[in-house]
C-alpha cells in the first residue's frame, strides 16, 4: 500500500492511473477502522481497479470540542487493517494540508438536511462534512465513492453536494449496508469509547428499532414514537435524543404512514457521554 500525505502528489498519481485506464474507488474515513469500513473497502475493490482510503479526523465537522478530542486515533492498527484488506493507496493528510491558513470557509446550502435530526442537534456538522468531502473528492478524483448507510443523513448530504456542487467531477456515490456487532449494535468508531455497562446496554438501540419496524404495521406514527420514548425512559444508561420517521429520499418528516412509500426511522441516543446513531428502513 502506498501512503500519501501530500494532496498534489496523490492527485498526480491518480491522474496517471486514470490515464492508464484504471478506475478509482474511494473510501473516506476518520480512521479507527472497524468491519464497517472494511466492508466499504471490499465493495470498492470488487468494483474498481484501485482503491483509495483516506484517514482524516476532520475538525470542522465536530460541533463539540470534547468529542473531537476524544475521537479514537489508531493509525498503526488502521494501517495494518488496510494492508490486510489490500487497500492500494492511503491518503493521510495533516490538518494544514486540508485546511491551509489562507483557506476561506465554505458554506453549502443543504436545504432541510441541515435543520432536521443530526442537522438540528449538531449545528454546523454537515457543513463540515460537506466541506471535507468536497475537498477530498477534488484531491482523489474517484469514479466511485463508498459510504455506510449507518450515517443515513450524511449520505443524503453527500449525494446533495455531489449533484449540486460537484457535478463536473462525475463521481458515483455508493451506499453500503450497515454492519452490526453480534448483538445488533451498529458498528461505529465511537463504540470503543463505551465502558462495559454502557456497551452492554447499547444493544437496546438496535433492538428497539427492529421492534419498531414490526410495530409500524400496528401503531400510528405518534403511538410508535411514544412507544420508543417509553422504552428509553426505562433504561437509566441510555438517553434518547430523537427518534424520527422520515421519507427516505427527501428526509421530510412523516406524520402518517400513507405520506410516503418508503420510510426510514432514524435514532440518536446518548450512552453516557457517547452519542450513537442508527436507522432502519420501514
Ligand atoms: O463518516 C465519516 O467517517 C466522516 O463523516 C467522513 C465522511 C469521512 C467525512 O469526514
Amino acid at each position: 500500500m502506498d501512503i500519501y500525505k501530500n494532496s498534489y502528489s496523490i492527485t498526480e498519481k491518480i491522474k496517471l492511473l486514470k490515464k492508464e485506464g484504471k478506475s478509482i474507488g474511494f473510501v473516506p474515513t476518520m480512521g479507527a477502522l472497524h468491519q464497517g469500513h472494511i466492508s466499504l473497502i471490499e465493495c470498492s475493490k470488487r468494483n474498481n481497479d484501485i482503491t483509495v482510503v483516506s484517514i482524516f479526523v476532520n475538525p470542522t465537522q465536530f460541533n463539540n470540542p470534547d468529542d473531537l478530542q476524544k475521537y479514537p486515533r489508531t493509525f498503526e492498527t488502521d494501517k495494518e487493517k488496510l494492508n490486510l484488506a489490500n487497500c492500494d493507496i492511503l491518503f493521510y493528510p495533516s490538518e494544514k494540508e486540508i485546511y491551509p491558513q489562507n483557506d476561506s470557509n465554505i458554506s453549502f446550502d443543504l436545504g432541510i438536511l441541515d435543520s432536521i435530526m443530526e442537522g438540528k442537534h449538531r449545528p454546523g456538522h454537515f457543513n463540515g462534512v460537506a466541506t471535507v468531502v468536497s475537498k477530498l473528492f477534488k484531491i482523489v478524483l474517484p469514479d466511485n465513492a463508498y459510504f455506510g448507510q449507518k450515517d443515513f443523513q450524511q449520505l443524503a448530504v453527500i449525494k446533495h453536494i455531489n449533484s449540486e456542487y460537484l457535478k463536473n467531477l462525475n463521481i458515483n456515490i455508493n451506499a453500503c449496508k450497515i454492519i452490526r456487532e453480534k448483538d445488533g449494535l451498529a458498528m461505529s468508531s465511537r463504540n470503543v469509547l463505551l465502558s462495559k455497562e454502557y456497551r452492554k446496554n447499547a444493544s437496546m438501540i438496535s433492538e428497539v428499532i427492529f421492534e419498531s419496524q414490526k410495530l409500524s404495521k400496528k401503531l400510528s406514527v405518534g403511538e410508535l414514537k411514544n412507544w420508543v420514548i417509553s422504552k428509553f425512559e426505562q433504561n437509566s444508561y441510555l438517553e434518547l435524543e430523537y427518534f424520527d420517521i422520515v421519507n427516505n429520499i427527501t428526509l421530510e418528516q412523516v406524520n402518517h404512514w400513507n405520506e410516503s412509500n418508503t420510510k426510514v426511522a432514524c435514532i440518536a441516543v446518548y450512552a453516557g457521554n457517547i452519542r450513537l446513531i442508527d436507522n432502519i428502513i420501514y
